[in-house]
């Protein structure tokens, strides 16, 4: 592991699964949050996590606690100032990414490498913020993090070649398998996935199927390990429309143009597993 101590910000879906990832690798962790009871909720999801992970033999007690004991959190981006590396992981919106690299770039210390989780936005575009924009990169993990072995390290225009090969053999330490992608909107994967999930939900309101038949059409048709409304669900519809969104403005290619119906359920609340309800009730 190229980086002892690495700082996470945000602790959504992303940020926890990726504090999970890292520290297994044998970093410590520290992740930013707004709120303490977000920072609470991390520390106990990271517990259940690796309790499941015990039981299903996958770690000893012993290796879990270890795993468990360097992951810590905290209100305050001044605490991230000694981290070798920082993954930002905030929601997809730039100007909260954009805000939140301005107060990372107040604390750093000097060599610090910063990375975005984003899906679709610049990275250069960030980069630009700060003051060494040639420490920063992409690193877009997938969803679970922990399950997934994808990432995609973005190489925007500004970057540094070490930073880049740091990052690289970072994702390699994490047990994941990284693809260096261009800087452009979507990279590869959702640049190729979300003009699908969007016409799926496209072909729902033209009722060609229910939303359980179509998930099975794609699973059995496909052999996809899940359909596209429970993809869409595990993702969160509110990360999906600004995903679609992103790529309309980039592209102006109307499959791109987030359905009506997504937007719709997000501003009824409906954002997928994570509010307990999306396209399937998850009954919390
Ligand atoms: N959900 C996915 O499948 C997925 C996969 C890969 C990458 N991503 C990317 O990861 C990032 C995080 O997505 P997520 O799915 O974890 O989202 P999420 O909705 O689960 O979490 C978003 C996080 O952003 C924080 N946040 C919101 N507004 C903020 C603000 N004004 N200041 C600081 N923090 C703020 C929230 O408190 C929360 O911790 C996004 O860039 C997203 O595109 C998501």
């Amino acid at each position: 592991m190229n980086f002892q101590k690495v700082g996470i910000v945000g602790s959504g879906i992303m940020g926890s699964g990726i504090a999970e990832v890292v520290a297994t690798a044998g970093a410590t962790v520290i992740l930013r949050s707004r709120t303490s009871q977000t920072a609470d909720a991390v520390l106990v999801g990271l517990e259940k996590s690796l309790a499941r992970k015990v039981a299903k033999q996958l770690h000893s007690h012993a290796t879990a606690n270890i795993i468990r004991s360097r992951v810590s959190a905290t209100m305050e981006f001044a605490d991230l100032a000694d981290c070798d590396l920082i993954i930002e992981s905030v929601v997809e919106d730039l100007d909260t990414k954009k805000m939140v690299f301005h107060e990372l770039d107040q604390i750093m210390k000097p060599g610090t490498i910063l990375t975005t989780n984003t899906s679709t936005l610049s990275v250069a575009g960030l980069a630009t913020t700060i003051s060494h924009p040639e420490r920063v990169c992409g690193l877009h993990f997938f969803n679970p993090a922990q399950a997934m072995p994808l990432v995609e390290v973005v190489r925007p225009l500004s970057a540094s070649d070490e930073t880049v090969e740091a990052i690289i053999e970072f994702a390699l330490a994490c047990g994941k398998e990284p693809v260096e992608v261009k800087d452009q909107a979507g990279f590869v994967v959702n640049a190729l996935l979300f003009p699908y999930l969007n016409h799926a939900v496209r072909l729902l309101g033209q009722e060609v199927a229910t939303i359980e038949g179509i998930d099975i059409a794609m699973k059995g048709g496909c052999g996809f390990p899940m359909g596209p409304f429970a993809l869409l669900d595990l993702i969160g519809l509110d990360t999906s429309v600004a995903i679609l969104d992103a790529l309309d403005v980039a592209f102006g290619d109307a499959n791109f143009a987030p359905e009506p119906l997504l937007r719709q359920m997000v501003s009824e609340g409906k954002l997928g597993r994570k509010s307990g309800s999306g396209f399937y009730d998850y009954g919390q």
